[in-house]
């Protein structure tokens, strides 16, 4: 597929078809994340494959994923903020668990902090978290070749999500990323419009 075509294809999905992914697909997009830029040269990343409904709780429970979203409180809570987001929170916010349970695959990438988040003090610092990004990107890019697309939860919870999936201690987590196939009537969120030439800055701002 042309290089374009990916990049104008991918798009977060929370609304899962029933289908299965094809094993080598996902590993061929792990492999692709694999090409990202690195900036100890070392990726230190790892990725958990989740599809079994026990794993799947146990990422519910731990992120308190468990109870009904009350879309009235929701709309309360957003009523200022701008439309285009406000549309995101409020179709993405009540979706936070059926998607997990839906998706037929959820992927926990897990990478190597080069400082403690709580003792982080320097753009420098989060070098880590912006390579393991990168790799998320060329993840997702990949998935979107065969028509499978994800959506980047990120987990407050991390230590407890660590016990309970057995992650060294010394890692992090960057996102849990519930994969699949669309359904054909995903919800397709509008995307803020940008004039890119109003984005581009020549010699100074
Ligand atoms: C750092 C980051 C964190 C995000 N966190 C969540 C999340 O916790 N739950 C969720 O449903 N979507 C999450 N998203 C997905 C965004 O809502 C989505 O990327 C955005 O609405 C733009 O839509 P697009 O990916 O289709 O272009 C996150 C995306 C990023 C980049």
């Amino acid at each position: 597929m042309e290089f374009n075509e990916v990049i104008g294809k991918r798009q977060t999905i929370r609304d899962f078809e029933n289908k299965a992914i094809p094993a080598s697909v996902v590993e061929h997009a792990i492999e692709n994340a694999f090409k990202a830029p690195t900036y100890n040269h070392l990726r230190e990343w790892d990725f958990i494959l989740i599809s079994s409904l026990e794993a799947k709780l146990k990422l519910i429970e731990s992120e308190h994923l468990e109870k009904p979203i009350d879309i009235n409180e929701l709309e309360k809570l957003f009523r200022n903020e701008e439309t285009i987001m406000k549309e995101m929170y409020l179709d993405a916010i009540p979706k936070q668990k059926k998607m997990i349970l839906d998706a037929p695959q959820v992927i926990v990438v897990v990478y190597k902090p080069k400082t403690s988040i709580e003792k982080a003090l320097r753009i420098y610092d989060l070098n880590c978290l912006a390579s393991v990004w990168t790799c998320i990107e060329n993840f997702l890019l990949s998935l979107a070749e065969h028509d499978i697309f994800g959506v980047t939860f990120i987990p407050q919870n991390t230590a407890s999500l660590k016990e309970k999936f057995g992650i060294p201690p010394q890692l992090e987590i960057a996102a849990v990323i519930p994969i699949g196939y669309r359904v054909q009537d995903a919800k397709k969120l509008k995307q803020k419009a940008i004039n890119i030439v109003d984005r581009i800055h020549t010699d100074k701002w």
